[in-house]
C-alpha cells in the first residue's frame, strides 16, 4: 500500500478545536504506542530510516513540518499542516521529517512498541532490502 494523507475531522468553536483520529480508514492498524516529537529547530533533519513492519499515523498536532516518503522506486513530499491532516505511513518507507514550523508538535500513532530491530538505519541497505522483498 502507498501512504495517503488522510482528511481528519476537527470540529472547531470559539472554544478552540477537537481534532478526531478514528476508524479504520485512518488506523488500519491497532495502536501500540503514542509518540510526539517537538522542539524541533527548524533546520534539524528527523528520521532518515525505514521501518520493515511499522504502521504509522502522522499528525502535526500544531504547527506545520515536511515528511519525505521513499519506498525505494518514487519519492513523495507530504506537507503536515495541521490536525486536519493526518498522514498513513505504511511499511517500507524511508522517511526524512524536515522543515518543523517553529512551535510544532508531530504526534504519530504506531502499530508496535519500540523494536531497534524493526529499523533500517543505511539507504543502501534499504534499497537492497526492497529489492529482495
Ligand atoms: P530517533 O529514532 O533518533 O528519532 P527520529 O526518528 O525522530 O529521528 O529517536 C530518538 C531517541 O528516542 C532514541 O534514543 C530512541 C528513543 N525512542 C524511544 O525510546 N522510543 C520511541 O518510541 C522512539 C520513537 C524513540
Amino acid at each position: 500500500m502507498k501512504p495517503r494523507l488522510l482528511d481528519l475531522p476537527v470540529h472547531r468553536d470559539e472554544r478552540g478545536f477537537v481534532g478526531v483520529i478514528e476508524g479504520h480508514e485512518a488506523l488500519p492498524f491497532a495502536v501500540r504506542r503514542v509518540y510526539f516529537l517537538g522542539d524541533v529547530p527548524g533546520g534539524s533533519v528527523r528520521g532518515e530510516h525505514a521501518h520493515r513492519a511499522l504502521w504509522q499515523l502522522m499528525v502535526a498536532m500544531s504547527g506545520a513540518a515536511v515528511v519525505e516518503l521513499d519506498d525505494g522506486q518514487e519519492r513523495v513530499e507530504f506537507h503536515l499542516t495541521g490536525p486536519e491532516l493526518g498522514l498513513l505511513v505504511p511499511p517500507g518507507q524511508w522517511r526524512v521529517l524536515r522543515d518543523f514550523a517553529p512551535g510544532t508538535v508531530l504526534t504519530v500513532l504506531a502499530s508496535s512498541e519500540y523494536d531497534e530491530a524493526d529499523y533500517i538505519r543505511s539507504y543502501p541497505e534499504f534499497l537492497d532490502w526492497t529489492r529482495s522483498a
